[in-house]
């Protein structure tokens, strides 16, 4: 009998432990599950923003190639006009992207920046060169991890663009 004490008073003792333990397993497990994993919809989705922001930079190139005074951006004038043609490449070739996957391309633009000032503007294009350099490495990634090879190459394609531009926005700059 009082072996069998022990085990019940031991079961007894077990059971608040077992209790507290199995919330921090879940919670740990919920944590641990917090990124949801990686789908072609949601690739869409995040092609989709891309193509916001080739549009807003589209925009933005024409507007500001357009505006910009003073001899000393003479060069990088003519430059944003090929930048705002080389993004309308990009939104062409994600759209074409997004439609091969399943998903219907957007319409949406991205909010354009505008500024009176030049240098500003180059700032503002040169913030949204190094955003889209980030975001297509991330995209080759999710890209590659969903096996679409096509869509890696394309996107690999408009990232060495992207990086021509920043680069040529940098030294309009002076950086
Ligand atoms: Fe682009
Ligand atoms: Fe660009």
């Amino acid at each position: 009998m009082p072996k069998q004490d022990a085990r019940k008073s031991g079961r007894t003792a077990r059971k608040p432990a077992a209790k507290t333990a199995a919330p921090a397993a879940k919670a740990a497990a919920k944590t641990a599950a917090a990124p949801a994993p990686l789908t072609i919809g949601k690739l869409i989705d995040h092609l989709n923003a891309d193509l916001a922001k080739e549009f807003q930079a589209l925009i933005q190139y024409v507007q500001h190639a357009a505006v910009i005074t003073g001899p000393q951006y003479d060069a990088i004038r003519a430059e944003l006009t090929i930048h705002s043609n080389e993004e309308h490449a990009h939104a062409i070739s994600l759209a074409e992207q997004i439609d091969f996957l399943g998903g219907t391309p957007g319409v949406d633009v991205a909010t354009v920046h505008v500024s009176a000032a030049a240098k500003v503007m180059l700032e503002q294009d040169l913030e949204g060169e190094l955003d889209a350099i980030a975001r297509y490495k991330a995209r080759i990634g999710q890209a590659e991890l969903l096996q679409e090879y096509g869509l890696r190459r394309a996107l690999e394609d408009i990232l060495m663009v992207e990086e021509e531009h920043a680069r040529d926005l940098q030294n309009a700059l002076d950086l």
